[in-house]
């Protein structure tokens, strides 16, 4: 969301003729965009301020501006503690920036804007972070969350929880199609309950309109919360044929106990169930999850349960952390807290468990064919072509379950001899030129840390 975010500021701040620029010190205005979710991202943040100190004592005329979470929560109080901070706006008054940087420009003096009642529309962005392949594009489908998981600080600094106009999403989407976006990313605190509150369209009838976009290849989304995944959306991964396979499922906990604590409103056995009923309608599809570890009152037996699910479910990546307590949560006011040490020692047992699941499955793959959606040439190859380095070209591209492949290509076409998969006749006359936003079928080779490598053996002809 804060990418989706960062794009949005970008371009409103390319309307008053700012441009993006990779060296910081040539910068005349820096704004830093942050994240509150934990303790370590507002660490960050600060601590990024705080280096920027020395530039602006440099340069009088630099703008520096903070937005995001840490914004929404902190206010004036950035301005305090770092006075070479010139402005602060929230997560609600993103639409004021330009108006914001004028007055900057007229005079500066110190401007703190966090409403939270006035929404003004932002600047859209064209397409997401990988602009320069246009290929994948994010689309906030909704804001703000009224679930109040008892650790979560979203609620207090995103609002509460408002859905756009589907007539808008599909417009939205049909525009980034015409400009090149072949996959969508739909992204919302939790968009399962898209639309319950407003009256307007459920969340599988959401996605089945825009299943139908022309010119459309894939559709992803983020983030679900598994007490409001009902069964019309897991018949979406059996139904609609652009719906990639793969979801994003955060447990949390494998305690009963814990997840009462955190105000999930879900059991380990029903979301059991709900994965079962996920697998049975779409067999390869990847589940990833997030889980909290060393939640107060989190004993040795909790955290058992949790690595006991973990090795159940066999999940194909998880993102683990360390519990913190942010402001205004009610579990921050909890006694009872996990010690550093332990957290520290859970974190690392779960990560390593996970590697483990995650190499295996990885390595069950080589040797089959997997369908690319290529995103653009690979970060090695971008760094061989600045150090002038030719030949093949490495290409990379997601899996539908999301693992990313790079492979070699030669810059002509080749005609493929082998067989993919159940598409032998496109196969033998397949002649075709990688681009971003070819569809490739890649024979899986290798498992590298950071991606899966192989050649490819069918592309979609352009
Ligand atoms: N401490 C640790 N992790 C947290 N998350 C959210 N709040 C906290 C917190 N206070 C994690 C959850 C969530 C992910 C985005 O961040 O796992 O799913
Ligand atoms: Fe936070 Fe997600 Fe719970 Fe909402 S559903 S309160 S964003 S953890």
């Amino acid at each position: 969301m804060n990418v989706y975010d960062s794009h949005s500021i970008a371009a409103s701040l390319n309307s008053l003729g700012y441009k993006a620029t990779s060296s910081i010190n040539s910068a005349d205005l820096i704004f830093v965009n942050t994240c509150t979710i934990r303790a370590k991202a507002e660490h960050k943040a600060f601590s990024f301020l705080g280096k920027l100190y020395g530039l602006k004592k440099k340069k009088n005329h630099l703008i520096i501006g903070v937005g995001g979470c840490v914004a929404q929560q902190e206010g004036k109080k950035i301005i305090k503690r770092m006075p070479h901070v010139d402005f602060v706006i929230g997560t609600h008054s993103i639409g004021h920036l330009p108006n914001i940087i004028k007055q900057m420009h007229i005079k500066k003096e110190h401007i703190v804007n966090i409403e939270t009642d006035a929404i003004i529309p932002v600047i859209k962005p064209v397409a997401d972070g990988r602009l320069r392949e246009k290929i994948t594009s994010f689309v906030t489908i909704m804001s703000g969350c009224d679930n109040f998981c008892s650790y979560c600080v979203v609620p207090y600094v995103r609002g509460r929880e408002s859905s756009k106009n589907p007539d808008n999403i599909l417009q939205e989407i049909e525009c980034l199609v015409k400009s090149g976006v072949k996959e969508v990313t739909l992204l919302g605190q939790n968009v399962n309950s898209y639309g319950n509150k407003e009256g307007l369209c459920s969340f599988s009838e959401l996605l089945k309109m825009i299943n139908k976009i022309e010119g459309l290849k894939r559709i992803r989304f983020t983030t679900s919360h598994p007490k409001d995944l009902s069964d019309d959306l897991a018949d979406c991964f059996k139904n609609l044929e652009k719906l990639c396979n793969s979801l994003h499922l955060p447990v949390q906990s494998g305690s009963n106990k814990i997840l009462k604590k955190m105000n999930r409103k879900y059991t380990i056995d029903q979301y059991f169930n709900k994965l079962e009923k996920l697998r049975k309608n779409c067999a390869g599809i990847s589940i990833t999850t997030d889980i909290i570890v060393g939640f107060p009152e989190e004993s040795d037996d909790d955290f058992n349960m949790t690595m006991k699910l973990v090795e159940k479910v066999q999940f194909d990546q998880l993102f683990a952390f360390k519990y913190s307590d942010r402001p205004n949560t009610p579990s921050a006011r909890l006694g009872n807290k996990v010690s550093e040490t332990e957290k520290k020692n859970r974190l690392q047992k779960i990560l390593t468990m996970q590697k483990g699941i995650t190499l295996l499955k990885n390595q069950a793959l080589i040797g089959s064919c997997e369908l690319i959606l290529v995103e653009g040439l690979s970060k090695q190859q971008d760094k061989a072509q600045l150090s002038g380095v030719n030949g093949k070209k490495q290409w990379t591209g997601r899996t539908t379950t999301n693992k990313v492949v790079n492979f070699f290509m030669d810059n002509d076409p080749v005609c493929c001899k082998k067989t993919a998969r159940d598409d032998t006749t496109k196969c033998q006359t397949a002649l075709g030129k990688v681009i971003p936003g070819t569809m490739v079928f890649v024979e899986i080779e290798n498992v590298l840390p950071n991606c899966l490598t192989g050649k490819p053996i069918w592309i979609e002809p352009n």
